[in-house]
């Protein structure tokens, strides 16, 4: 393990989450494998990639997460990776089962994480899988309602603070350095990002590796996983070459689009971050350095969409492509639009937007969409489908 900031190097240790002697992020170095082939994987998820994720895991806590469809657009050169598909809807369940399994490994008792909500669900249910108890800490009132159903239902003590998800991350933060009684599972967790990273695995068994890769940043752990998966592919010698990354931010939580336009090494944060994709309502990304990283080594770059977009996109999706995804998602694929019209993005080349939540997590953003819904009485049904029939068949 090698700290990102000061270069302070350490054996691999599962209890080791931020660098003792600065506080910065902790990398986790993979051992290129001396022969490696894909075809000796075996079984399914996250975990039929167990060789390519360091630690000690003897009881695995696991909800089959992976394994995740990877749909091919009906318009673009474009493929969806549907993230929605894992056990609690979100990516966040690839990471969740790491570092769960770590927690409960190690004797924790306790896990926590502050979330703007798809964290608090998978951590509540891996959590009550591993029967820990679990402690979400989320920003009153702007977590999207199926989030906080599910950290209510799992049995997560949540605590809602009234600030941004920034406050609360910070909350975590000083508890995890104060008490080394709660283990914390939010993504400046480098071994949460070790099973984020299996979604780089299986984008390069099914097309091999694309040309661009566009993945919604919030918090910015996401990104820098999925570009460690395929650098690490490159390193042990099974591929050539690593997609550029691309990030998307919201316009009104945009701190690392902006430092990429002004070309800032350091950005600056927002205090007041607000967009209709409450998943990505972020001002501080706390893994912006590992974002950069990912960036700057794939030659990609961090660009941003408005609100508007992402809900034209949200809608796209399920109304072009029959795929539901939370608005959060729907900024991947807004991106991917933005960059092909700005031909940033050229039409030839292989992307894959990633849709890191299911639609049921924000039943409000579905309810803006425009809708044909007929209120009838029951003797008017007859005449109200037959007029629909006519309008159906006469389009
Ligand atoms: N998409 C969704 C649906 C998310 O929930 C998140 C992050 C992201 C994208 C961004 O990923 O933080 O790795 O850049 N949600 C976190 C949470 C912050 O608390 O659920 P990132």
């Amino acid at each position: 393990m090698r700290c990102l900031n000061c270069g302070y190097e350490a054996e691999l240790d599962q209890r080791l989450l931020i660098c003792p002697r600065c506080g910065g992020l902790m990398e986790i170095e993979v051992e290129p494998l001396k022969a490696f082939s894909p075809s000796e994987l075996k079984g399914r998820g996250v975990w039929r990639y167990k060789q390519l994720i360091p630690g000690n895991y003897p009881e695995l806590v696991t909800l089959g997460e992976g394994n995740t469809p990877l749909v091919r657009a009906r318009e673009f050169n474009l493929y969806f990776k549907v993230e929605g598909s894992n056990p609690t809807g979100s990516f966040k369940d690839r990471g969740m089962t790491v570092a769960v399994s770590s927690a409960l490994n190690l004797g924790y008792r306790i896990v926590t994480a502050a979330s703007t909500g798809n964290t608090s669900a998978s951590a509540a249910a891996y959590g009550a899988r591993a029967g820990l108890k679990t402690m979400v800490i989320l920003p009153k009132e702007k977590v999207a309602l199926g989030k906080l159903a599910q950290a209510i239902l799992f049995g997560a003590t949540v605590v809602e603070v009234e600030g941004n998800f920034d406050v609360a991350l910070q909350a975590v933060m000083k508890t995890y350095m104060s008490s080394g009684l709660v283990y914390p599972l939010n993504s400046f967790n480098p071994w949460r990002l070790e099973g984020q990273k299996t979604i780089a695995f299986e984008i390069f068994e099914e097309i091999g590796v694309p040309d661009t890769v566009l993945v919604p940043v919030g918090n910015a752990g996401n990104i820098y996983a999925i570009w460690k998966g395929f650098h690490e592919l490159r390193e042990h010698g099974v591929t050539e070459s690593v997609p550029r990354m691309i990030g998307v931010q919201a316009e009104g939580a945009s701190p690392l689009a902006k430092a990429m336009i002004k070309r800032e090494e350091v950005p600056v944060f927002t205090d007041n971050p607000e967009t209709i994709a409450t998943a990505i309502r972020i001002g501080k990304p706390v893994n912006w350095k590992k974002a950069f990283k990912a960036v700057k080594e794939s030659g990609g770059t961090i660009t941003t969409v408005t609100d508007d977009e992402i809900l034209n996109a949200q809608r796209a999706l399920a109304r072009i492509n029959g795929l539901g995804v939370e608005p959060a998602s729907a900024a991947s694929y807004a991106g991917y639009l933005k960059l092909l019209q700005a031909r940033i993005i050229d039409k030839g080349e292989t992307s894959v937007a990633i849709l890191t939540g299911h639609a049921l997590k924000d039943p409000s953003s579905m309810m803006l969409a425009q809708s044909v819904r007929i209120s009838v009485k029951p003797e008017e049904i007859q005449k109200v489908i037959e007029g629909e029939i006519r309008s159906g068949n006469s389009s």
